[in-house]
This record gives structure tokens, sequence and C-alpha cells, in this order.
């Protein structure tokens, strides 16, 4: 009897333990499944309610927007704790961490994006949902941006927008790359994801669509005459001339062979992809699809400008396949300009060197640990690409433009994310590989250039400050 006692007692006190362990972690931290104890990562949010935004966007402003960062990073750790954007949030500047954070599911992390951006988007967004529709919508635009048949058909787009821009360049003016390339990447955007080519509703769109994406950083207000209102009427519009476009669709026989993302999104059979959600996608899809390209083309050519061993090798490339391609009598096909490994690794430098996307932000949906930091329920995790694509100990002179760099180097590693990672890795990846060679072909192959002194300004969005003017010149011309 007492030694049934001593054994009810034992495992009563056991179970009490268990059970007040339980409780207490939270507060103190949680415990691994090691023995690592975790904790909540070190650091300061700062002012109420603003937390630390303030010294967060001096920063990103200044032209040394890593300081925040390197700052916090020297003091608590390359993961700390802050509060930047109306939350509290776990900074990750750790690749590993990050990595976990990218391939974490639903279930863990959703994409946290300000209101006023959610609001533009809509619920059925691409950027927005979770779970199987993501997925599939993410798997049949990701297959179809990767399919020989559109690389094909980019590559005919591309080259006839790049050759009709450049030929209005002229030598008796500045020649502004970041708005030749932002008219260039439109055009091949729009033609990819609803097959409209340039002409008067490609005019409107581009007009309807800047007034759409200058709400996207907006006050979430809405009612007439705000920001938001004016962007969330310019939505409707393009959403309505999309839906025009799908209702021709369906009123001709859709074709098997998909020539645009609405084909390929027509012909699926799971029944969930609406004509709502198809048209709203279409709108939403070219919000990373907009700026991004025409950021990494401009910045591209700052790097070349200020690089002339890299500019040279690459024309050397260019011209050496220009040639032999005139020589053979065949135009350029996407796979040619995939094989030249010199361009690739001077698109993946300025990818890595630009940063056009700073990181991504999420929001846990449960308490997560990740290598010893207790990421809380309701914060957010801010994987910030920038400071693992500039640190030291990941890249040897990380702030010197290098191409070489990557002869030795594999992209597909934890410390170069440019598209992110995981589920939501960038599905435009190829197509913006793609265009970069397309256009730095041409152009190194047509042109010679002096470009004038400009600054990269990497806040809200990643830009030139004077839009990147640059003097032309053809290689024909005495
Ligand atoms: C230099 C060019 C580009 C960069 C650096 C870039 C970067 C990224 C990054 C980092 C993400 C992940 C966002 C997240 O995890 O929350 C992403 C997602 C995405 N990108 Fe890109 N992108 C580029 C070009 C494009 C293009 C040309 C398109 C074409 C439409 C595109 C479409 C998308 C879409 C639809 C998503 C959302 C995927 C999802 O959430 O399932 N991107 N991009």
């Amino acid at each position: 009897m007492d030694s049934l006692w001593i054994l009810v007692m034992t495992t009563a006190v056991f179970l009490a333990a268990i059970i007040l362990y339980r409780n207490n972690s939270r507060l103190r931290g949680l415990r691994s499944f090691h023995t690592s104890p975790v904790t909540l990562p070190l650091g300061s949010l700062g002012l109420p309610f603003i937390g630390e935004t303030i010294e967060f966007i001096t920063c990103a402003y200044s032209d040394r927007p890593e300081t925040f960062m390197n700052k916090r990073r020297r003091m608590y750790g390359k993961v700390f704790k802050s509060h930047i954007f109306g939350s509290p949030t776990i900074v990750s500047t750790d690749a590993e961490v990050s990595k976990v954070i990218l391939q974490s599911d639903a279930k863990v992390f959703v994409p946290s994006y300000p209101k006023s951006l959610t609001e533009l988007m809509g619920k059925s967004s691409i950027l927005l949902i979770n779970g199987s529709l993501q997925k599939r919508i993410h798997g049949l635009v990701g297959a179809f941006f990767k399919s020989p048949l559109l690389k094909a058909q980019i590559t005919r787009d591309m080259q006839k927008y790049v050759l009709e821009s450049m030929a209005n360049w002229s030598s008796d003016r500045p020649i502004y790359i970041q708005d030749e390339t932002k008219n260039i990447a439109f055009q091949v955007l729009v033609k990819a994801l609803i097959n409209l080519d340039p002409g008067e509703e490609m005019e409107s769109l581009k007009k309807q669509f800047q007034e759409f994406i200058a709400g996207l950083m907006s006050l979430p207000i809405n009612f007439p005459g705000t920001r938001l209102y004016r962007s969330l009427q310019a939505k409707k519009k393009m959403v309505k001339l999309v839906k025009k476009i799908i209702q021709h669709r369906k009123n001709s026989e859709i074709s098997k062979v998909p020539s645009d993302v609405i084909d390929v999104l027509l012909n699926d059979s799971s029944g969930q992809l609406t004509e709502d959600l198809i048209a709203d996608n279409m709108i939403d899809m070219m919000i990373p699809g907009e700026d991004s390209v025409p950021v990494l083309l401009t910045l591209a050519v700052k790097y070349l400008s200020d690089c002339p061993a890299a500019l040279q090798h690459l024309m050397e490339e260019n011209m050496k396949l220009k040639r032999l391609k005139e020589q053979l009598g065949e135009p350029l096909c996407w796979s040619d300009y995939f094989s030249l490994p010199f361009t690739q690794t001077v698109i993946t430098e300025t990818l890595r060197m630009g940063n056009v996307i700073v990181g991504v932000m999420r929001k846990a949906m449960r308490d997560v640990e990740i290598k010893g930091h207790l990421i809380p329920k309701g914060w957010c995790a801010f994987a910030y690409f920038r400071s693992v694509h500039l640190d030291e100990s990941n890249y040897d002179w990380p702030y010197e433009f290098n191409p070489w760099r990557w002869q030795e180097k594999d992209t597909s590693n934890c410390n170069f994310t440019p598209f992110g990672g995981g589920q939501r890795l960038c599905p435009g990846l190829d197509l913006a590989r793609l265009e970069a060679s397309i256009f730095l072909h041409h152009f190194v192959t047509q042109f010679r250039w002096v470009a004038e002194e400009d600054t990269i300004v990497n806040f809200p969005t990643v830009r030139m400050k004077s839009r990147m003017p640059i003097w032309v010149k053809r290689t024909g011309d005495p």
C-alpha cells in the first residue's frame, strides 16, 4: 500500500512539475527539443506604438542603409527583437534562421504586409493566400514561366521591345535607363500575363497601374478623395479590362497551348479558380513583377559603369555570341542568352549587391523556435536578406562589384536568396534573369556610354535618385 502511495505521489509530483514547467516556459523562454534554452532574442522595442520605425526608415533612406541592422547585430547578435511598422518584430539577419522562416508553411508563418497593401490586393491575391490554393496558383504560374514555350515567346517579345526602345536612343540627349527599362519590362510583363500588345489599351493600363501602386504605402483610409480610394478605383478599371479579355477567351476556344497566364489559369480543372480570382490576380502579380526587373537592369548598368573590367568582359562575351549567330544566320534564342556564363554572373552579382527586395515579412501563427530563438505568436518575423548578402563572412569585400566571385561559388545556398525561398520562391525568377540577359546583350553590343553621377536610394523601394542618366554612342559611330 505504502509503495503504491509513493508511486502515486511521485507520479503526481512529476506531472505537476511538467505542467508547471510548460506554463512557465513561455515566460522564461521555451526549451527546445535539444538541451539549449529558447529565449526571446535581445533587442529593444523602442518607443511606445512607433517602436524603432523612425530610426529604421531614416537609415534605409541614407546612403548606408545597413547601419540600423549592423548596430543591432553588434549589440544583440544576428537575430534581435525590434518594433517596426506597427508590430513587434524578430529581425533575422542569420541565413539559417531566415531559411527556416522561408520554408515554413502557413501553420507557422503567413505573409505580413502593411494594411494599405492588403486592402489593395484583396483577399484572393496570391501574395496573401495560403495553403492549397496558393500552392496551386504558384505551381501553375511557376511552371508556365519556366516553360521553354514561354521563354521563346518572351525572348521574341523582349527583343522586339528592347530594339524598338533602343532605336530611339540618340547621342544628343541623356537616356534615362530607369525609365527605359521600366517601359520595356512593363510591356513584357503584361504580354506574359494577359497577352496585351503595346498600344492604346496598354498605355491606359500603365496609367491605371501607376495610380494603383501609388496607394501601396498609403494610409489605410478608404473614402472618396483618399489615396487608397483612388488606387482602388484604378484597380477596378484594370480588373474590368482583364475580365473583358477573360470573357473573350471564354467565348472563343480556350487554347490548350497557353499563350499567357490567363490561359494557364483558365485551363485549370480544379474548379477553385473563379473569374474574379483570376482577374484580381493578374493585377496583383504585376506588383512583384513591375518594378523589380527594371531596378535589376538599372543597377546592372550602374555597377557596370563603375567597373570597366567587368564591362569589358561582358562585352567580349556578348560580341562573340552576336558574331557567331550572324555567321550562322540565326536569330538568338532564349538558351543562347542563358549560355553566357559571365553575363549570368553579372546578373547574380547585381542581385546580391542591389538587394532589389531587401527581405520578406511573415507573421507567426504560433510560438516558433528557430535555432534557440523564440518568435512569439502574433509577432512579425523579418527575414532581412540584405545583411546576409553584404556580410563579409559570406562574401569577401562585399561592397565590391565582383562578378568573378560567382565563377567558383554556387548560387543555390541560403546565403543568396534574392528571390526568397520555400513555397513562395519567386515564380518569375527565370523570367527576370532572361529579361536581364536580353537587355544586357543588346545594350553592350550596340552602345558605349558615359554615366552621369547618380546614387542609389533604398527606401521604400530601390531606385536611382536621378533615374540613371547616361550618354550613349552607337558602336558603329565614329
Ligand atoms: C529581379 C526581379 C525579381 C525579384 C528580385 C523578385 C523577388 C521576389 C521575392 C523575394 C519573392 C518572395 C516573397 C515572399 O516570400 O513573400 C517573390 C515572390 C513573387 N514574385 Fe518575384 N521577383 C522578381 C521578379 C518577378 C517577376 C518578373 C514576376 C512576374 C510576374 C514575379 C512574380 C512573383 C510572384 C507572383 C510572387 C509571389 C509568389 C507567392 O507568394 O506564391 N517576380 N519575388
